[in-house]
């Protein structure tokens, strides 16, 4: 069968992929420990659930606008504004999930051969999504020892004249860092004097645990609207992954781009999800506080374990669900990189953890703690002793 370059070029998720695997060994009857998910385990609230299952007994069921319902577009700039920005709905567009803004965004903003400024490590999907648009993804290395945070020094050496835009993910996946709002304002005087449009994602920004502080661009987009794109959404800190709810803040030019792009490919997203959405923006945040206090307590669970691992240089991250350890020392001639010390793990272990070089880092591997406490301790204490022998 013949297909487009387009789609033999692109990549498969990694991190689908290494759960697919596990599903298999899984099926087999071997019992696998999976540490490598990007959602939360909880179930999404019970009024948010309510509300979606009110929406089909009231016959909320058709078609809506195609940027969203406008109380939902509201409820998303109201949010947005909590945050120091100055936006009206008209600013806003739904989509199905984090994942289609990100995509929307790049394809009406990049043209084939600009190129979009990538800290790494970086989510899996930014630069075949950049690719997609005819893009070159540009990755700015920031390891382990620069704390995983890049400055705008970093950011002005790889800057061409060919330099559209700079994604900022914050807190990140796969590192968990999280950056202050002073050194988001320094990027951001770097993008503003640079002409560069920073796309933040911010769609772990509930998930900061004290005593840092969630930092954004908000105040920024107020300013300089043409400057910053803020994407956000309910996957991580409602849990709802399955929903696909996110909502984009940008200027509302290129809300109309985007509007018109999804108007000739998905258009609204879900209706029923969209009042489930309006109900986790608009209700009551207890159960998001309470999913944060737990995620916290592993993490830190998490950090114990991993302090006694000889060799193993683990950063404490202050937001998002992961750990990022840098495991080189551990490498040998046997398993000499991220994928294979991977395999190993889930072979002789039972352990699914996701490869480093899939965010940019081999050094590293991502562990994800949205798993019970007892599956990770266990899963470490196995990862612990297959590879330390203690
Ligand atoms: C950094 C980052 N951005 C965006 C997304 C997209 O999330 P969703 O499409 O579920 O809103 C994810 C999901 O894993 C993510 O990790």
């Amino acid at each position: 069968m013949l297909l487009a370059k387009r789609v033999m070029q692109l990549k498969p998720s990694a991190t689908l992929a290494i759960n697919t695997l596990a599903q298999e060994l899984k099926a087999s009857g071997r019992e696998i420990l999976s540490l490598s998910v990007g959602e939360p385990d909880f179930d999404t609230p019970r009024h948010i659930g309510d509300a979606a299952i009110k929406a089909i007994q009231t016959g909320f069921t058709k078609y809506t606008a195609v940027p969203g319902m406008p109380e939902l577009r509201a409820a998303a700039s109201g949010y947005f504004n909590s945050q120091g920005a100055k936006s009206a709905p008209d600013n806003i567009i739904i989509s199905n999930g984090g994942k289609q803004c990100l995509y929307n965004l790049f394809q009406s903003l990049l043209n084939p051969g600009d190129e979009a400024l990538i800290p790494a490590p970086y989510w899996v999907s930014y630069p075949p999504m950049v690719e997609l648009a005819g893009a070159v993804p540009v990755p700015v290395p920031a390891g382990v020892e620069k704390q995983f945070k890049i400055s705008p020094e970093d950011l002005e050496r790889k800057r061409t004249a060919k330099t559209r835009l700079c994604i900022i993910n914050s807190p990140s996946n796969p590192t968990g860092t999280v950056y202050t709002q002073k050194e988001i304002d320094r990027l951001a005087e770097w993008a503003v004097d640079s002409n560069v449009v920073i796309v933040s994602d911010e769609i772990y920004c509930a998930l900061v645990y004290p005593p840092a502080q969630p930092a954004g661009f908000c105040s920024w987009w107020a300013r300089h609207p043409e400057n910053f794109v803020i994407v956000n959404g309910v996957s991580k800190s409602y849990a709802m992954t399955g929903w696909r709810v996110g909502y984009t803040l940008a200027h509302d030019a290129l809300i109309k781009a985007c509007n018109k792009l999804q108007g000739q490919s998905s258009s609204n997203i879900c209706s029923i999800a969209q009042k489930a959405a309006l109900e986790a923006i608009t209700g009551s945040s207890d159960s998001v506080a309470a999913m944060r206090e737990s995620f916290m307590r592993r993490r830190n669970l998490a950090m114990d374990i991993i302090a006694t691992w000889p060799g193993v240089n683990c950063l404490c991250p202050d937001g998002a669900f992961y750990l990022f350890p840098d495991m080189h020392k551990l490498y040998n001639s046997s398993m000499p990189d991220s994928t294979a010390l991977c395999k190993v793990l889930l072979d002789k272990a039972g352990v699914a953890l996701v490869p480093g070089i899939e965010f940019g880092d081999d050094n590293c591997v991502r562990i994800s703690y949205a798993a019970a406490d007892a599956t990770l301790q266990k899963a470490l204490q196995k990862i612990g002793q297959c590879l330390l022998g203690r």
